[in-house]
This record gives structure tokens, sequence and C-alpha cells, in this order.
């Protein structure tokens, strides 16, 4: 079997998973007999078009800009050329775009609608359209697969075919590292939200414009499509109660630990309801991680509490969650052509 597939957006996330992909290629080969085959890759700027495959080794020297390469074409936008190109998978990496879901948004329908199988790290399509994506894909028979939009490499939403025999009731989670790093270091120094803050963004774990992280609403986000996905439900952001962690003060967090309680910022499905907000939870709580970890419980009819931990972020960890989803379509893809 072939694939042929084609990257939307090389920043960090793409140029991981093509590294992943480069040092995979082979075992994806010998254990799936499957040649995946990189057509195109689109940036903001142009586009690398090769047909007959581009050669990943050229295109991950980091001593030459890529651009140099000669398959390199000024201004071809990936919206053109996504159903000229004959793909079966396309994945995009590009920005998130909190209020439009653009471009992703206009990648994945167009690629839907062509019957083009799709994989996205970028989850404001899905927490903006969540209903539409899935009912195109479906109308096309097409896979859809997004882990990389929450909790990057953490398996949030591929568990749910791991506990098909189960229920999931509710789920509480904490999935904006910048915050929880920023509430942890609140609670072990006794700092101000602006000193601790400003210690993230020297670390390089808070943007220059930290409020889609501090303001709750990317972590709303990601509720929403965890929402959607484990519980069946089709809401959109519009649909959260976001309270962001900007008016904790170290005297609440000294009160709260006098009392065996820490404060956390957390994300909550239960009930048809959708919230993020600072909450006071037992100091001995599964839930009470500190820096940058994401944590994931998710309360099951069955087998009580199921949770998961990790990094949330990162370019290799996003990556490697792109690469779970190809080899996902992969596998699906050979199931239909063994039938
Ligand atoms: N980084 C992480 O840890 C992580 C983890 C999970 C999910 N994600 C998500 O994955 C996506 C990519 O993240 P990233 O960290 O890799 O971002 P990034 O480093 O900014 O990379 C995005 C790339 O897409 C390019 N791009 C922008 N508009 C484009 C367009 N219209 N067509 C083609 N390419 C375009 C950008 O080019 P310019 O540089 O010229 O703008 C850039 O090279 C985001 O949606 C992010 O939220 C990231």
């Amino acid at each position: 079997m072939e694939l042929k597939i084609c990257l939307i957006g090389k920043g960090t996330v793409g140029t991981s998973f093509l590294e992943l992909l480069k040092r995979k290629k082979e075992i994806i080969k010998e254990r799936y007999n499957c040649e995946c085959k990189l057509l195109a890759i689109f940036e903001r700027d142009g586009a690398l078009i090769n047909e007959d495959g581009l050669i990943l080794d050229e295109l991950l020297n980091d001593s030459i800009d890529f651009r140099e390469n000669k398959f390199w074409k000024k201004n071809l936008k990936a919206k053109d050329l996504i159903s000229k190109l004959n793909l079966d998978v396309c994945i995009d990496a590009t920005p998130t775009n909190p209020n439009t879901g653009e471009p992703a948004l206009t990648h994945i329908i167009e690629a839907l609608n062509n019957k083009i199988d799709v994989i996205s790290s970028n989850k404001a399509p899905f927490f903006l359209e969540y209903k539409r994506i899935k009912e195109l894909a479906n109308d096309n028979k097409c896979f859809i697969r997004y882990e990389a939009t929450v909790a990057s490499c953490i398996p949030a939403l591929s568990i749910k075919e791991n506990l098909i025999g189960n229920k999931i009731t509710q789920i509480k989670a904490i999935l904006n590292g910048t915050s929880n790093y920023i509430l942890s270091r609140m609670t072990s120094e006794n700092i101000p939200f602006e000193i601790a803050l400003k210690e993230a963004q020297e670390l390089g774990y808070a943007e220059a414009n930290p409020n889609l992280d501090v303001g709750g609403f990317d972590a709303a986000g990601k509720l929403v499509i965890l929402a959607n996905e484990l519980l069946g439900w089709t809401k959109t952001i519009k649909d959260a109660k976001i309270e962001g962690i900007t008016k904790i003060t170290p005297n609440a967090i000294k009160l709260a630990k006098l009392d065996g309680y820490v404060v956390k910022h957390l994300a909550i499905a239960e009930n048809d309801n959708l919230i993020v907000e600072p909450r006071m939870i037992k100091k001995g709580s599964p839930l009470n991680i500190s820096g940058t970890l994401n944590i994931i419980e998710l309360q099951t009819q069955y087998a009580g509490p199921v949770i998961l931990i990790g990094k949330g972020a990162g370019g290799f960890e996003a990556g490697s969650a792109i690469l779970n989803d190809l080899i996902y379509i992969i596998k699906e893809r050979k199931k239909i052509g063994s039938n």
C-alpha cells in the first residue's frame, strides 16, 4: 500500500512530525507494508511539491533552508492545491486562531470534501465547528484524527477506544501547563501572580501574550474537544463557563493551604456543563500535579477513576501524536482493503 500525504505548517510540530516519520518510515513499511510518500509541504509563503515524493533527509538538514530546495515554489497555497494533488491524507499543523479556526478549518473542509483523510494538531476548528467537521467526515467516509489537539502525546482522545466496554461519565483535568506552572510557583514560593507569570515567560513556558493560557481559553478549547469525543457531546467553546487565574492572590492560596487544600485551574465536564475555573482541591488529590504537566481524570461507570498524566506540549510530543494518528489510519485502511 502507498499513502500519499501532505503537511501544512512546517513549524515546531510539523518539523518534529517529519523527523519522526523519517525515523519510523522503514518500520511502518515493514510492519504495515505501507510506503508513506510525502507529496507536499505547505508553508505560509509557498510550498514544496514533488508528486514522486519529497526526500525527508534533504528537508530536515538544519544547515540548509528548505526554501532553497529545488521543489520550492513561492506563493502556492494549500487551500488551492489540496484538491489538485492526488492525496490520501492531509496533515494540518498550522497556528491556532481561536476566533475563526483558520487557516486549518478551510484546509480540513477542503480535504474532507475531496475524500482525503485528515490529521490535525490545530484545536480551533474542533472547538468551534466540531459537529460540522465530524458530519462532513462521516458523509465522505473519511478518517479524521486530532489526538495532538488535547494534551499532545497523552492518549486523551484515543483512550475512548480502550474504554469502549465501559462508560465515561465525567472529566476533571488540568489542560494548560502554563497556568499550572504559575499556580504551582505561587503555592510553593508564596509569590503573586505577576511575578510567577514573569518567571514563566523568562523560562519560555508562557507566551509574551499569555491571555489565552491564564485566561482559561486554551484549556476550555481542549475541554470542549475532550467532552465531545469522550462524552458524546456536540458543544462549542461558547458553551463553556471560563474563569482565568489572574485574580488569585497569594493570600487565597495561603488560606487554602492552612485547611489542607491547594488551588488548581480545573477543566470540568459534568452534568452537561463545561467549566474552566480555579478550584480548591485536597492536597492529597491525584489532580495536585506540579509544573507544566497535564492530567486528565476520567470517571467511569464500572471502574472508578482512570487517570492520564504527562507532558501536554512540545514538538516531539505533538509530532508523535500525529504519527500515531497516521498509523491508525494506515491500519484502518488496511482493514478496509482486506474486507
Ligand atoms: N507546540 C506544541 O507544543 C503544540 C502541541 C500540541 C498542539 N500544537 C498545535 O499545533 C499547531 C502548530 O504548532 P507549532 O508549535 O508547530 O506552531 P508554529 O511553530 O508556529 O508552526 C506553525 C507553522 O505553520 C505555518 N503557517 C502559518 N500559516 C500557514 C498557512 N496558511 N499555510 C501553511 N502554513 C502556515 C507557520 O509559518 P509562519 O512561521 O510563517 O507563520 C509555521 O511554520 C498549533 O495549532 C498548535 O496549537 C502545538
